[in-house]
């Protein structure tokens, strides 16, 4: 529903989904302009049980509460289930969405209109900033796990954090 007689809270909130394995500086770009926009934003946390990650989740949402601290309308969670279940949950009308290059399209179109379809949600598309329209979290690591520098890819606590993840192993 719409115009005067609208149920919807006056707080307007978005959600950032993700795997965040780790968060990467092309994550926090889409994260803080997000912050800009709404007035609540929770960055999800998706479980995918079939995906083992470097890093557990509340490993990942440590990272995130970190670095996004200074913002100071970013909440972190982690969330099993469908994203509109989220959503519906958490009253968020809007999944805000990173768009790297065309070839991301496909795919995010798709998710948008299925869980538009589902409950009404709508995705919001920002493109990425061209500093990381090439930067995904699996290259990072890839680049890391083969000593590359990646220092400016990551906020420094994730540097920190990847450095000493991948000495362990
Ligand atoms: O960082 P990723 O792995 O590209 O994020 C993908 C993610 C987690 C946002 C997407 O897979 C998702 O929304 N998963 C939650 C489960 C769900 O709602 N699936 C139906 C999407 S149409």
């Amino acid at each position: 529903m719409t115009g005067p007689e609208s149920e919807e809270s006056p707080v307007r909130r978005a959600v950032c989904p993700g795997s965040f394995d780790p968060i990467t500086n092309g994550h926090l770009d889409i994260i803080a302009r997000a912050s800009r926009l709404y007035d609540e934003v929770y960055v999800a946390v998706m479980i995918n049980k079939s995906k083992k990650g470097l890093f557990e989740i509340e490993e990942r949402i440590d990272l995130i509460r970190t670095v996004t601290a200074e913002y100071g309308n970013v909440r972190v969670e982690a969330f099993h289930g469908l994203l509109v279940d989220f959503c519906k949950q958490r009253d968020i009308p809007a999944i805000v969405k990173g768009l790297r290059a065309v070839s991301d399209f496909d795919y995010e179109l798709q998710m948008a209109q299925m869980n538009n379809g589902l409950s009404g949600v709508e995705t919001l598309f920002v493109p990425t900033n061209p500093t990381y329209s090439f930067l995904s979290s699996s290259l990072v690591k890839a680049v890391a796990a083969w000593g590359g520098d990646f220092a400016h890819l990551v906020p420094p606590e994730v540097l920190t954090a990847l450095t000493e993840r991948l000495r362990e192993d």
